[in-house]
């Protein structure tokens, strides 16, 4: 038995000197290391050896496996395998790191906190995930309503639990929490099951303005949506209102902006009519005032939902929101 070890031991040793690479180098541990090499089976076998054979042959075995071992690391060796993996070359240059961007809409979302900062207006916000009290039946939705069936929402498992799909719950949430008079903005994502399109997403982001007081008139409002456009846009940037319709404000108007992508000629972003649809508002109905424990008699309100996507669109030219999220680093390394 102990000649059959020292036979295994110089046949390993030969093969291993014609090891000539890697893999090679592994099959060879697998033939003479491995669970079905000759030294595992003369090991497993020790017990039914005769007793008095058992210790030499035992230890001349385990001998043999240090030998192979150490052979095999010094053979990885040459092969880079092991010691070679661990050498530093400290001469090489270090790997630069990459700097950050913020992403356009949390820039836009900035500019637009600074701009209303300046006009007296806090920001607040509400949760993502919303009740259906607070995203429509406080806004004067009544259920059933028809004006629900344009929100397109997503609902949860959860009875009367949605994602919101507008900011507008903010509204009632901060009137509730401060009372009159107040100035805010509630910037946050938005979310419809609306098909996407070049100004049109499934998420989104919006931003609320409220402003409650003795005398809010809607002058102010369009003087506040005036003031935005020029902060953000400089002087003159051409600004359309028109009448418009929502439960929770009544009269209710929508602001355009003059199509920054095409200059008015023409383009998917503005639906080939120069004018995107940028800020709807109005004054806050009497109702959504009391829903947030505002007597109506004593103040009024105007309330808008600025379209973030759109406005970061207007501002760095894009001609397709949906191009925000698609998370490509091409389009998103080019903001500064
Ligand atoms: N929440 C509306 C929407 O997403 C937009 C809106 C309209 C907000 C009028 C307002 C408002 O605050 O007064 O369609």
């Amino acid at each position: 038995m102990l000649q059959k070890l020292e036979l295994i031991e110089s046949e390993a040793l030969g093969l291993l000197d014609l090891v000539e690479s890697q893999e090679e180098l592994a099959q060879w541990r697998r033939d003479h290391l491995g669970r079905e090499s000759s030294l595992a089976s003369v090991l497993g076998s020790l017990g039914s050896l005769p007793h008095e054979e058992r210790p030499a042959v035992g230890k001349l075995a385990n001998e043999i496996k240090r030998h192979l071992l150490a052979a095999l690391e010094a053979r990885e060796g040459a092969f880079g395998t092991k010691s070679g993996a661990h050498v530093v070359d400290v001469t090489l240059p270090g790997l630069s790191a990459r700097a950050c961007r913020i992403h356009p809409v949390t820039s836009t979302i900035r500019r637009m906190k600074a701009a209303f900062r300046q006009m007296g207006f806090q920001v607040f916000e509400g949760p993502d995930v919303e009740t259906d009290e607070y995203n429509f039946a406080f806004l004067n939705f009544p259920p059933n309503h028809p004006a629900r069936d344009s929100y397109d929402t997503f609902y949860t498992t959860r009875p009367a639990v949605l994602l919101r799909t507008h900011t507008s719950p903010g509204q009632v949430r901060v009137m509730q929490r401060t009372g009159a008079p107040v100035r805010t903005v509630i910037p946050g994502a938005c979310y419809r099951y609306d098909q996407p399109d070049a100004s049109h997403n499934f998420m989104f982001y919006q931003m609320e303005g409220l402003a409650v007081g003795a005398n809010i008139r809607m002058t102010d409002l369009l003087g506040a949506i005036r003031g935005l456009v020029e902060m953000l846009f400089g002087d003159g940037h051409r600004v359309r209102f028109r009448g418009h319709y929502f439960p929770f404000t009544e009269p209710s108007i929508e602001a355009d902006l003059a199509c920054t992508v095409c200059n008015g000629e023409g383009c998917r972003l503005c639906k080939y009519s120069g004018w995107v649809e940028i800020i709807p508002g109005g004054m806050v109905h009497p109702n959504v005032l009391r829903n947030g424990g505002i007597d109506p008699s004593r103040f009024t309100g105007f309330a808008f939902g600025a379209g973030v996507d759109r406005i970061a669109a207007l501002l760095y030219r894009l001609p397709d929101i949906r191009d925000l999220y698609a998370n490509d680093l091409r389009f998103l390394e080019q903001f500064r």
